[in-house]
């Protein structure tokens, strides 16, 4: 009850001035347990600035959330929402509708979830997660069907490592996988490795760059990684204190970010469905930027449009942007130390 209601109040507010816009986090007390936020879209009519609204409604029933969640993914073609958290004796994958509704969950051979990408066509749904654990499927990313079975793992479970030829993770971070299928992973957030790597849909090496370091194309922690509709592949290079862009066929470097993250580095990088901006989470600062993204061309400094600011110690890891209504969707780490 109430859901579709509540879009049509949406999109009819939407229409008009928003009065009350939260741009802080104001229902984060004491005994709120929810970890996973969504801040619906909104342009402002009168300024037609871009904000966002806290969606307190979402989800529906927050109490599934028992464990610490670490990522999120959203499938807007199949209008799903996919959580993934840790602890113990708990469900570790969370399926939601992007409405709210809480429809099934597994945690059959996911040990340590760390970052999850939702990928899907017409003919498949899919959900890709990466696993940092150190049991028998650690270090490996697994693709899953809808349901939850295992269909592909790439890495040698169990076993961190350098290797390329069988391919080796240690705490692989994130992936992102575009239309034609081609997969682009970080690893990762172990330390010992520190690279972006391309594998084609049939998981061969396109092209990869793996040296630590500050200088272009080398990374330290590099943590979420994106592709957007000009071709470009946009990394949070989180230790670095910087966004690394790449050109998604060649590899090739095409610039970097600092400016924007002196004080502290991005621990997630996505888009808003038409592109303009760069939603950027800052894990210890509690906080998600907004920034301008170029067009086509020279990536130039970084512009910061908008902050919501968390509330403290809720320190988001890991989002992701609905690509239907350009919602945001942010896994707390941090919220459920209340
Ligand atoms: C898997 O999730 C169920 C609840 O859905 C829980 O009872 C069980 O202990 C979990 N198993 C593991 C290994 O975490
Ligand atoms: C956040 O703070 C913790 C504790 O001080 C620190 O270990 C960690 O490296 C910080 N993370 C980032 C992304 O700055
Ligand atoms: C970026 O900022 C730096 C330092 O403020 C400045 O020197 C540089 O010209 C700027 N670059 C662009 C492309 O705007």
């Amino acid at each position: 009850m109430g859901r579709p209601g509540r879009r049509w109040l949406l999109s009819c507010i939407t229409g008009f001035a928003f009065a009350f816009l939260w741009l802080t986090d104001p229902t984060t007390s004491p005994n709120n347990l929810q970890v996973l936020r969504k801040f619906a879209f909104q342009v402002s009519w009168t300024t037609k600035e871009i904000l966002y609204r806290l969606d307190v409604g979402w989800p529906n029933r927050p109490e599934y959330f028992t464990g610490t969640t670490f990522c999120v993914a959203v499938d807007s073609l199949s209008g799903l929402v996919y959580v993934a958290q840790r602890g113990d004796n708990i469900p570790k994958v969370l399926v939601f509708t992007e409405d709210g509704y809480f429809l099934r969950s597994w945690n059959y051979t996911v040990d340590t979830p760390h970052g999850i990408f939702a990928a899907s066509t017409l003919h498949e749904q899919s959900v890709w997660i990466t696993d940092v654990g150190s049991g028998s499927y650690g270090h490996t990313i697994k693709k899953y069907n809808s349901f939850g079975d295992l269909v592909q793992v790439l890495g040698t479970p169990g076993k961190k490592g350098t290797g390329l030829t069988p391919l080796q993770f240690d705490n692989p971070a994130e992936l992102y996988v575009d239309d034609t299928g081609d997969i682009y992973i970080v690893d990762g957030d172990g330390g010992l490795n520190n690279r972006l790597i391309k594998l084609s849909q049939d998981f061969m090496i396109l092209w990869l760059h793996g040296e630590r370091g500050t200088g272009p194309a080398k990374f330290n922690i590099p943590h979420s990684v994106t592709v957007d509709s000009a071709g470009r592949v946009w990394v949070a290079d989180r230790g670095n204190k910087r966004i690394q862009v790449f050109d998604k066929d060649t590899g090739e470097w095409l610039g970097a970010w600092n400016n924007c993250f002196t004080e502290e580095g991005p621990s997630s990088v996505r888009f808003t469905p038409d592109g303009k901006y760069v939603i950027v989470a800052q894990l210890n600062l509690s906080r998600v930027l907004l920034v301008a993204a170029p067009p086509v061309g020279s990536i130039g400094n970084c512009s910061v449009i908008n902050t919501i600011q968390l509330a403290d110690q809720v320190l988001p890891h890991l989002l992701d942007v609905s690509g239907k209504t350009g919602a945001i969707y942010v896994a707390e780490i941090g919220a459920n130390l209340f």
